[in-house]
This record gives structure tokens, C-alpha cells and sequence, in this order.
């Protein structure tokens, strides 16, 4: 099971130390907003590239954009190592995923609570994670969807004979109930943000979802 803590929650005025702070988990959870397919802003690929320079973490990046087929590249030459991007946000997926192959990077869909899984069946053999959003995206520190977990035993079950190494991710309202629910349902990828970064001791919040 890998713990992604979402530096969405982290403190922006002091990035490095905060990062510092959960510099034990194997990934790190980028959240990119562009104030259009989210009501919020967040960061861009100069922050990324920032990030980049001081951990050896894999920057699992979640662009909540309204046309990642543009700016995709840009987040992997600041140093993303995988690029989620959102189902509801394009028309031609295939060109996203293609170029993101061309590229080397991992590939991840993301679906928002009101998606179902089935509009992404067709997808799930050609990419590497799916991510269930539990919240709607666009904010931290929002109360955990249920419906998040019959998504998850659906992909759990369709990986079976679609892709065995897909991953299962999960985001949004996330701690130590919420995040034993989605394990037990399948997820592989539990994405943390105010959880962890609330805390005056977030090593230990990454140690009780662990
Ligand atoms: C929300 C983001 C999440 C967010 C989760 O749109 O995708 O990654 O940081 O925050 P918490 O864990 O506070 O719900
Ligand atoms: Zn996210």
C-alpha cells in the first residue's frame, strides 16, 4: 500500500520544509489547478520543477485542467513522473494517453464522484492507475464520498481480466476510517493531504493510514 501525501495541504510559504516532512513515502501527490475545470488555482510546472529539485519522491501529478493534451509535457519536463488526467475533462482520451507513452511516464485517469466507472472501462487496459476521486476536486480538508468505495471494488474486479497491474488511487477526505474502508475495497494509492498536513506530527499520520 503507498501513502501519497497531497501537498495541496501542505504550507506553500515554507514548500521544502513541509515536503520534508513526509520525506519517507515513495510518492508525493501534486495537485495542479487551473481555475477552470476546478473553481480553484493551485500550482503550475515551475513549482513542479521547483519540488523537483530537492526530493527523489515520484511526483504523482493530478491535473484537474481543462486541456492536459496542452500542457502535459510541461509538467513532465519539470520532473512529473506520472500524469493523471481527468475522463470528464477530454474528448479524445486516446491522444492524451498516447502522448503521454510517447513521453514515459505513467498514465492515470481520474473520475469525479458523479462518473461512473464503466464510461472508463474501454481505457482501464492502457493505462496505469485509475484515481477515484472521494471528493469533488477542487479542495482540500472536504468529508469523504461513500460512493468512492463501490467504484473501487468495481475496478478491483474489472483488473482481474483487464490489466492486472493496475493501480487503484484514492483522493479526497482521506484518514485512518476512511482510508482502512478504501484498502479493504482495493485501492492500492491512498492520497492524503489535510490529514497529514494538519498535524504537528504528519509522520505519524503517514504511519497510522500506513
Ligand atoms: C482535491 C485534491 C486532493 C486534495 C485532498 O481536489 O485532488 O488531492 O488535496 O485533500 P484532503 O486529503 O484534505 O481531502
Ligand atoms: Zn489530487
Amino acid at each position: 500500500m503507498i501513502v501519497a501525501p497531497s501537498i495541496l495541504s501542505a504550507n506553500f510559504g515554507n514548500l521544502q520544509e513541509s515536503i520534508k516532512k513526509v520525506s519517507t513515502t515513495k510518492w508525493l501527490h501534486v495537485d495542479v489547478m487551473d481555475g477552470h475545470f476546478v473553481p480553484n488555482i493551485s500550482i503550475g510546472p515551475v513549482v513542479v520543477k521547483g519540488i523537483r529539485n530537492y526530493t527523489e519522491q515520484i511526483l504523482d501529478t493530478h491535473l484537474m485542467i481543462s486541456d492536459p493534451l496542452k500542457y502535459a509535457e510541461e509538467f513532465i519536463k519539470a520532473g512529473s513522473d506520472r500524469i493523471t488526467f481527468h475522463i470528464e475533462a477530454v474528448e479524445n482520451p486516446f491522444a492524451v494517453i498516447n502522448l503521454l507513452k510517447d513521453l514515459q511516464v505513467k498514465v492515470g485517469i481520474s473520475i469525479k464522484p458523479d462518473t461512473d466507472v464503466k464510461v472508463i472501462k474501454h481505457l482501464i487496459c492502457c493505462i496505469d492507475q485509475v484515481l477515484v476521486m472521494s471528493v469533488e476536486p477542487g479542495f482540500g480538508g472536504q468529508k469523504f464520498m461513500n460512493n468512492a468505495i463501490a467504484k473501487i471494488e468495481e475496478l478491483n474486479t474489472l483488473r482481474n481480466t483487464l490489466n492486472k497491474n493496475l493501480l487503484i488511487v484514492v483522493d479526497g477526505g482521506i484518514n485512518e476510517v476512511t482510508g482502512k474502508l478504501c484498502l479493504d475495497a482495493g485501492a492500492d494509492v491512498l492520497v492524503a493531504g489535510s490529514y497529514i498536513f494538519n498535524s504537528d506530527n504528519p509522520q505519524k499520520k503517514i504511519d497510522s493510514l500506513r
